[in-house]
């Protein structure tokens, strides 16, 4: 009788996937793991972390007069000049700026994605929600209205888009950009100011817990450590609530304006 010889495939595809598929580089092969992501919204993190801060002391110079505040926004538009011309360094931190945000954005919406996949069954016990706190619960919710948020504020305060901020590109006495005038006359308006406060209270929650988990998906998370995690975190957050919403503030009560 003759003998059918059949060639046996692999039992799963895995082997053949392995030998033929070509290597991606590290980079976006880590990025496509969970761990690579989370490295990812912590180092991003880092660097808007930074900018926060950064803004939020320029912007203290208001509060020296709309001389200083005008010659800040400047000084950042001549940044490296001549050296470069003008305005050519402030666009290359803006779009390293906007990559980070970008990145941010995708690594916790992809890490929402595995995590859904993960767990196809909600948490089913009440219990299961005290073990995480309010900031962490509510990171997606606090991260939608603090990028909510940024949108209107470069309509209102960078772009000054249509009938968001009439104000912007008037100069001052000196021919330079009105930037205080152009804050006054945003946080004049009450409902403004007032999504301006809310907003940054939102962000404050954010910027907690987002300082709080850095540690954790760099791996620092030795309990000893605890204590001072908790302690830059509050601080950390408290410093930018308290400076950004002391803004709106001063406006309406006419330090600032
Ligand atoms: C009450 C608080 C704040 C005030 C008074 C304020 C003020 C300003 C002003 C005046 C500008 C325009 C600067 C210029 O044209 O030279 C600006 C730009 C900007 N702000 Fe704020 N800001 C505040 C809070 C924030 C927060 C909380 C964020 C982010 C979460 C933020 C993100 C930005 C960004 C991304 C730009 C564009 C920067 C650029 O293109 O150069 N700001 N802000």
């Amino acid at each position: 009788m003759a003998q059918t010889t059949m060639k046996r495939g692999p039992v799963s595809g895995t082997a053949i996937d392995r030998a033929t598929r070509r290597r991606r580089p590290f980079l976006i092969d880590l990025y496509s793991t969970a761990v690579g992501k989370k490295y990812v919204m912590a180092i991003t993190g880092i660097g808007l972390l930074g900018f926060v801060l950064f803004h939020m002391i320029g912007n203290l110079k208001m509060y020296f007069g709309a001389q200083d505040l005008n010659h800040y926004a400047h000084f950042l538009e001549r940044l490296l000049y001549p050296i470069l011309p003008e305005k050519y360094a402030l666009w290359l931190m803006r779009g390293g700026l906007a990559t980070m945000a970008l990145l941010h954005i995708h690594a916790a919406y992809t890490l929402t994605v595995i995590n859904r996949h993960a767990r196809p069954v909600k948490y089913q016990s009440e219990r299961d929600y005290q073990v995480a706190s309010f900031a962490s619960r509510t990171m997606r919710y606090t991260g939608i209205i603090v990028l909510l948020f940024v949108i209107w504020h470069l309509l209102d305060l960078t772009f000054g888009a249509g009938s968001v901020n009439s104000y912007v590109g008037t100069k001052d006495a000196e021919g330079l950009k009105d930037v205080y005038g152009a804050v006054a006359f945003s946080l004049n308006r009450v409902p403004v100011a007032i999504f301006y406060v809310l907003a940054n209270i939102a962000l404050g929650t954010h910027l907690f817990h987002g300082v709080w988990s850095l540690f954790q998906s760099l791996g620092w998370n030795n309990p000893r450590f605890n204590k001072w995690r908790r302690a830059v975190a509050t601080s950390f957050a408290t410093i930018i609530v308290v400076g950004n919403v002391s803004f709106p503030i001063a406006v309406l009560a006419g330090v600032v304006g």
